[in-house]
């Protein structure tokens, strides 16, 4: 059984938009109820193919943390939410609405978790050496990058490799994931 989905972006919102074509074009059986930015000049709100999806733009130099939290959580229960995916979400949600939608809110990062949690992780691949990198889906706990694995991709990391050139090869990854992860889940949902 699909979800009604609400996806959280602060940036670009290409994982996003991936999610959002899977759900258009019946790849999934989800549907998008509701697109959240923390950020008014996130790229990814003006993608086409959100026109018809409700934005709620919460951005943070106009709402402090408690209204914050009102109006995400009044929105997302009149919207009917049942899965949150953060897509480049670069907000640390709070110990109490992390707890409220425990194993709703999942995330997509840039790394082979547990290594290279937080900023940069492509970055901090290069500078150590690894010779294998990727992403991980996970569901969100309190802790930053903590939450349980979900699934995950690898992409070989060449020689010639830089954060530019691995960012773009484990992003082509994360899109598929993103989708492959969402697909699993909804056939475990009923
Ligand atoms: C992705 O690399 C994601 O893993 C990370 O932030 C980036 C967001 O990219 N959390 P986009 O906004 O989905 O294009």
């Amino acid at each position: 059984m699909g979800f009604k989905l609400a996806i959280f972006i602060s940036g670009r919102g290409s994982n996003m938009k991936e999610i959002v074509r899977a759900c258009q074009r019946k790849e999934l059986k989800s549907s998008i109820e509701l697109i959240v930015s923390n950020n008014a000049k996130a790229p990814g709100l003006l993608i086409p193919e959100i026109r018809n999806i409700p934005t709620l733009t919460l951005d943070e130099s106009n709402f402090d943390n408690k209204n914050f939290y009102l109006l995400l959580e009044k929105s997302l229960i009149k919207n009917g939410i049942e899965l949150i995916c953060l897509a480049g979400f670069m907000k640390v949600l709070d110990k109490d609405f992390v707890n409220k939608w425990k194993n709703k809110i999942i995330n997509i990062h840039p790394s082979l978790l547990p290594a290279f949690k937080g900023l940069k992780p492509q970055l901090n691949a290069i500078k150590n050496n690894v010779k294998y990198a990727g992403c991980t889906v996970h569901y969100v706990n309190e802790k930053i990058d903590s939450g349980n694995i979900i699934d995950q991709d690898i992409v070989k990391v060449s020689l010639d490799d830089n954060e530019k050139s691995l960012s773009k090869k484990i992003l082509k990854k994360e899109h598929k994931l993103y989708i492959k992860v969402l697909r699993n889940l909804e056939n475990c949902n009923g």
